[in-house]
């Protein structure tokens, strides 16, 4: 059970550790030269998690739980200042204080749901109450979906507007994760008589789908990025960056899909340590 602990502490925090230092990165690149108070708080961040995640890379499952509870203490107060950090970005672009900064205020919102996420999860973890199995699947599919909403807004947004056939592609995975997210708000809303196992397993299944097709756009993208063959302002590590996250969102949904259906759940502790 402590081992079990273990491996989903450090599974959280290699990932997303490093999606918080590249967030650093991406806000650092959107501050303008002369934002360079900000930028030195930027690049505050990217050190301090990338350090955590040289920690977390250093642990292993064998690792005393304990040091893990401290650890995971460490790493949620970390969150909870980038999370701030962000707030605080996002309340000067609105206030018009940053003008001809880069980072679209729907983009420094979303990084600081990714924070704030991350900062509950660890404390679900410490406080070792997570969440039943229908209202996870739930929730999570809710916060997921929105993060994919997002991703093809930020990729449509961001490509040059000539490049009109990704463009309209991109356009086309907002308006179905738009639908898809209300979907699960609808789905929210009737609870608990929706969280029926017949429901919550379709739930599963289509939003698989339509992930998974969101996720290889993206590889395609990320790809097509590296090797100069399309423009856009995108960086590459963004590329990547909202790629692993549609995996990440993959595998969650199987691993719910598997603790739904009752399959053993002996694959996962492999998958976390691939
Ligand atoms: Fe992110
Ligand atoms: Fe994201």
């Amino acid at each position: 059970m402590s081992n079990e602990f273990v491996a989903r502490s450090l599974d959280e925090i290699r990932f997303w550790a490093r999606i918080m230092k590249e967030h650093s990165l991406f806000l650092k690149l959107g501050f303008r030269a002369e934002d360079t108070q900000l930028i030195q708080e930027a690049n505050q961040f990217y050190r301090l998690f990338e350090s955590i995640e040289n920690k977390a890379n250093a642990y292993t499952v064998d690792t005393d739980p304990q040091t893990i509870r401290q650890f995971n203490e460490e790493v949620r107060q970390a969150a909870t200042m980038i999370w701030a950090f962000k707030r605080k970005v996002l309340g000067l672009i609105l206030r018009c204080e940053l003008p001809g900064a880069n980072n679209f205020p729907l983009l420094v919102d979303h990084v600081s749901r990714e924070a704030n996420y991350f900062r509950n999860r660890l404390g679900e973890l410490n406080a070792g109450r997570l969440e039943p199995l229908p209202d996870a699947i739930i929730d999570e599919n809710v916060f997921f979906l929105r993060i994919m909403a997002d991703h093809a807004k930020f990729i449509g947004h961001l490509l040059d507007p000539s490049e009109r056939k990704l463009v309209e592609q991109a356009n086309h995975f907002s308006e179905e994760f738009d639908k898809l997210l209300f979907q699960a708000r609808d789905l929210e809303s009737m609870r608990p008589q929706s969280q029926t196992v017949p429901l919550l397993d379709q739930f599963l299944d289509q939003n698989r789908v339509s992930v998974k097709s969101l996720r290889d756009f993206k590889k395609t993208a990320r790809d097509l990025i590296d090797a100069c063959k399309i423009k856009s302002i995108i960086h590459p590590l963004l590329a990547d960056h909202v790629f692993r996250e549609a995996e990440r969102f993959l595998f969650i949904i199987d691993m719910f899909e598997n603790s739904l259906t009752g399959k053993p759940m002996a694959s996962r502790q492999s998958l976390l340590f691939d």
